[in-house]
């Protein structure tokens, strides 16, 4: 195979080098294009086509259904992370690019356990907000108020050991900050994090424990939050992790380009679809609950309707995420015993799917958002705490992806255009205009 491609422009042939990462996906170089033809720039709006780097943290391979952390895959055998392993371990994977030993795990864990608890002055700017502010909006200021707690944060270039302790404090800090934030919206006081618990157990205790009565966490819920944060971990160059990368590549520091994160995950076209799918189901029940009428109307092109959570923009045959949580879905369905008619819409729904030449021929599988969507809703968290709830998970794929950003010293982002405004004319007076 070729290691160069030739561009033939005007009647002249450029050459440019091919690169091949270790899966053999292979690109185009196109970093020298402009100056090698005296201004000519390309053109792909969304990126589809574009390597915005080069990574070495999850491989992805949307045909074959694959995802892989640092070269653990993610739905296929046993020995895959989500049913092996927590997802403290696999963040450290993601972050520091191996697993852990049994040592450094543990000073990972108690580094980590140190500093759940936030500043108390958080609280006061949490009480500032109504109590109908979307999660998400005080999410990502929260995050970014960290920079005023701790200044030192704000250079990215201070030195190795200030980068890890930002890194350990949002990590501890986040399920802290996302529980307060749903409390703000319910009106309960806030619960202090528990550091007997371990992370999900005291993030699930944070969000629904109240002073009124004792609270203990059901271990088929936490080990269900295991897996979904795991499996939502990371997913290479999706609109928030970009994000993080492009507001980080200014030298931004670590909380300030989460922060920007967690804006580009609040969009219902990516973190917002396991919400979505959830009001889709309700509106299907308060309209009767016939899902095969609805079946009917995604399948008509003159239908506006849109099946929620079927199908991936990257994933064209299944979605390797979706396998295991749809176990994990079963589970806690089974064992929780919650009585839903919008989780039997969504059974009967995801079976009648499965089953339908249209949806099956279409690879039209249930993806990872339409199972996130039914356990969130039986766990009992609410649905605008969805997306907060993917944050949890995405934040150590960012984290790694702002620090291979910064440890390969990319230069600043900077996309171009094809400009297609006005040419060159004279001011007009504004009585003349
Ligand atoms: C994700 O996990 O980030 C979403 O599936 C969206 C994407 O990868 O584009």
């Amino acid at each position: 195979m070729s290691n160069t491609a030739q561009l033939i422009l005007d009647g002249k042939t450029y050459e440019l080098p091919v690169i091949e990462g270790t899966e053999h996906e292979r690109a185009i170089d196109i970093s020298k294009l402009r100056s090698l033809t005296g201004g000519v720039t390309t053109i792909d709006p969304g990126y589809k086509n574009t390597g915005a780097t080069k990574s070495a943290i999850t491989f992805l391979d949307g045909e074959k259904g694959i995802l892989r952390y640092r070269g653990y895959s993610i739905g296929y055998s046993i020995e895959e992370l989500a049913e092996r392993s927590t997802f403290l371990e696999v963040a450290y994977l993601l972050i520091y690019g191996e697993l852990p030993n049994e040592e450094q795990f543990s000073s990972w864990k108690s580094e980590i356990t140190m500093h759940t608890m936030v500043h108390e002055e958080i609280k006061n700017i949490l009480d500032g907000f109504p109590s109908n502010a979307h999660p998400m909006g005080v999410l990502s200021s929260l995050v970014s108020a960290l920079t005023a707690f701790y200044p030192k944060s704000l250079d990215p270039n201070r030195s190795i050991k200030q980068v890890d302790l930002s890194i350990a404090r949002i990590i501890a800090k986040m399920p802290t900050i996302a529980a307060w934030a749903f409390k703000n919206e319910i009106g309960h006081p806030v619960n202090y994090p528990d550091n007997t618990l371990d992370y999900c157990e005291n993030f699930i205790k944070m969000m629904f424990a109240t002073p009124a009565e004792t609270y203990s966490v059901d271990p088929v819920v936490s080990d269900a939050l295991n897996k979904l944060l795991i499996l939502h971990a990371d997913h290479e160059q999706n609109c928030s992790t970009s994000t993080v990368r492009i507001v980080g590549s200014s030298q931004a520091s670590l909380y300030s380009s989460i922060s920007a994160g967690i804006s580009a995950l609040w969009g219902p076209l990516h973190g917002g679809a396991n919400q979505a799918v959830i009001e889709m189901l309700e509106g299907i029940k308060s309209s009767g609950g016939d899902t095969k009428k609805y079946l009917d109307k995604a399948k008509d092109k003159n239908d506006p309707f849109r099946l929620m959570g079927f199908g991936h923009r990257v994933y064209k045959n299944f979605d390797p995420r979706a396998t295991i949580i749809k176990k994990a879905a079963d589970g806690v369905l089974a064992k929780l015993g919650v009585n839903d008619p919008v989780l039997d819409i969504a059974r009967g729904l995801e079976e009648a799917a499965l089953k339908d030449e249209y949806f099956v021929s279409r690879k039209l599988y249930p993806n990872v958002d339409f199972y996130s969507g039914i356990i969130y809703r039986a766990m009992g968290i609410p649905t605008e705490m969805f997306t907060v709830m993917f944050t949890l998970g995405r934040l150590p794929g960012w984290i790694a992806q702002w620090k291979e950003m910064r440890e390969n010293n990319e230069p600043i982002g900077r996309p171009r255009q094809v400009y297609t405004g006005h040419n060159s004319r004279p001011y007009m007076e504004l009585g003349e205009r």
